[in-house]
């Protein structure tokens, strides 16, 4: 008789799929990152509150408590929103009653070219869409000419975070595995997902071959 462990199963959900299955228990996992997503709410709220904003999209809102604490005190024309998880947007509705949603993948929503000032994508949205070129491509044509998209995403380097022997085994697979490189599961009660997690590099990169400019 073998004596190894039994192989464990794992089912690939999709990210939309994924969401729609933590979306109760969703608050839950923002309050573990909450010092990290404290301190960059504040500075996408300052910088929002100093900027003549128009029309804002945010992209990928999960329940939109953190997007409601953002716009405290940011003036702006209209909000849009977009979130693929029925679940999570049915959340978000109640917090942003005014708004426009969109419950499906940017991809397959409709706005007219240059509509918005400003588009935010928070908190590694960009690590779960099945074609970051083609996402990043759609948020350029999104924008007005003068626009700003302002997004974060997880940094598979980052030491603080993941720890050194996880960095490590990563720059290690970065160099064996070039195809998988960047790609993680990310698994929540028994949930999980592929998700593509950037290095520093890779996000500026693909910004830039896109159009967008750093600031
Ligand atoms: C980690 S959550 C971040 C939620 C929110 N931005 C925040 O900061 O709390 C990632 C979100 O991206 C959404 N998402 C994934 N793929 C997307 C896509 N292609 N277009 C729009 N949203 C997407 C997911 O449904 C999920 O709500």
């Amino acid at each position: 008789m073998s004596k190894s462990r039994p192989i464990e199963k794992i089912n690939i959900s999709t990210s939309t799929e994924y969401y729609d299955a933590i979306a109760n228990s969703y608050s839950r996992e923002t309050e573990k990152r909450k010092q990290y997503i404290i301190s960059i709410n504040e500075w996408v709220r300052d910088w929002l509150r100093s900027q003549l904003c128009t029309n804002i999209l945010d992209v990928g809102t999960g329940d939109g408590k953190r997007l409601l604490n953002i716009l405290q005190d940011v003036n702006y024309l209209s909000l849009s929103i977009i979130e693929p998880s029925t679940k999570l947007i049915n959340i978000a509705q109640s917090n942003f009653p005014k708004s426009n949603f969109c419950n499906r993948d940017l991809k397959d929503c409709d706005f007219p070219k240059s509509s918005f000032s400003h588009v935010l994508s928070l908190w590694n949205v960009l690590g779960h869409v099945t074609n970051r070129h083609e996402f990043a491509a759609k948020i350029f044509q999104l924008l007005e000419p003068d626009g700003y998209f302002i997004f974060d995403v997880n940094n598979r380097y980052n030491i603080q975070n993941y720890g050194f022997i996880s960095v490590a085994r990563n720059y290690l697979k970065d160099i064996l595995s070039k195809a998988e490189a960047g790609y993680f599961i990310l698994r929540n009660s028994g949930n999980s997902t592929r998700v593509f997690i950037h290095s520093e590099r890779d996000a500026i990169a693909l910004m830039k071959m896109t159009g967008f400019e750093e600031i």
